[in-house]
């Protein structure tokens, strides 16, 4: 089999976390006996800077055309000032809007070695395993009436338009079941129904689809959105699938990240349409970008992510995560997740080791 990959790098550490991904991604192939083809874009800040927009028409047809999307970060205080429409991080809404990706897959799972790292106490977060699917192409990033107007007083008005469908919170529900079936059958649904009506039909539609579809083996829970917020830090623990909107799945998976150490650890899928975009949590890290200083080990996870979901070798995802929890077990880190009496690497040497790593052990 030959896999056509789109690689968008993007803008800040984006290439250099990137480059260490393809890297095993390029092992893995040669190991398990199937063939990798790159074709790169230029996307978010360095797609500003050659074409005067964050996203290209021959770029979206590139990753419309290829069987999985590589993403970096995007953005950086150089394009803070230009305006929203032609942002870096446009690029990235309209490629989730293309694509049809409406379901993102943010796994927070605990390398106990990493138990320290966390700024939170080790009897708190080890053993935290939790999945956040965040709906992705819905809800206030994308709804209508949006943007600033002026008011003949002078001032300004500036609104953004929370909105919901039923078939919106039908297939995202859906998708958080299906998981949670895979993992310990339990959902938590967060929604903030004691205020917003939106997110009461979202409460009500992720009931139903629970009752009607047979998911009764899979408990359900409701959870206001701040409470959630709250049991995050709290008790991590108690969590398996959560599943939420758009904004709300954004500011929760950053909080979750931090049970795992640093976001520097967190891949995630975006799923849904024809084509899977990977892409890991972090942002551009612009203050180390280009300095071999940052954690590549989030990309290297979305490569293992890319592996189970679009191209179908759960085998060889299982073998990179078992070789990143390896190095981390032998003592490697990255400045981000850097502890007393381990030793620290960079970018480079990071992605080396787990390479090395993967040869050794058996898949
Ligand atoms: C994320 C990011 C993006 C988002 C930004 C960069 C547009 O924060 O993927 O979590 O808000 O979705
Ligand atoms: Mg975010």
């Amino acid at each position: 089999m030959n896999y056509k990959i789109a690689v968008l790098s993007g803008d800040g550490i984006g290439p250099e976390v990137v480059k260490e991904a393809t890297q095993v991604l390029n092992q893995i192939a040669i190991l398990y006996g199937f063939r990798v083809e790159y074709e790169e874009g230029l996307v978010g800040g360095a797609s500003i800077d050659a074409y005067g927009k964050p996203l290209v028409d021959s770029v979206l047809k590139l990753a419309k055309e290829s069987h999985a999307v590589l993403l970096g970060a995007m953005g950086g205080p150089k394009w803070d000032g230009l305006d929203y429409s032609i942002r870096p991080e446009r690029a990235l809404l309209a490629l989730r809007q293309e694509l049809g990706l409406f379901a993102n897959l943010r796994p927070v799972k605990l390398f106990s070695a990493l138990a320290p790292a966390s700024t939170l106490r080790r009897e708190v977060v080890e053993g935290t395993d939790l999945l956040v699917v965040r709906e992705l192409t819905g809800g206030i990033y994308f709804g209508q009436p949006k943007g600033v107007t002026q008011l003949p007083d002078g001032t300004e008005r500036g609104v953004n338009t929370e909105v919901y469908t039923t078939p919106e919170i039908e297939r995202i529900a859906h998708v958080a079941f299906e998981a949670g079936r895979r993992r310990r059958k339990k959902v938590t649904s967060v929604d903030k129904a004691n205020v917003l009506e939106a997110t009461e039909l979202w409460r009500k539609v992720v009931t139903r689809v629970h009752k009607e579809n047979g998911y009764g083996d899979v408990q359900l829970e409701h959870m206001l959105v701040d409470n959630c917020a709250m049991q995050l830090i709290r008790d991590p623990k108690q969590f398996d699938v959560i599943v939420t909107t758009n904004m709300f799945g954004d500011i929760l998976s950053d909080e979750a990240a931090m049970l795992t150490g640093s976001i520097g650890m967190l891949p995630s899928a975006s799923l849904g349409g024809k084509v899977g975009m990977y892409e890991p949590v972090h942002g551009s890290a612009p203050d180390i970008a280009g300095k071999d200083l940052a954690n590549p080990l989030a990309t290297i996870l979305t490569v293992g992510m890319m592996l189970r979901h679009s191209l179908d070798r759960g085998k060889a995802a299982e073998r990179v995560e078992r070789a990143v929890e390896g190095v981390l077990n032998e003592g490697y880190r990255t400045g981000d997740i850097q502890e007393e009496g381990c030793r620290l690497v960079g970018c480079r040497e990071m992605g080396r080791l787990v390479r090395e790593k993967i040869e050794r052990i058996q898949g």
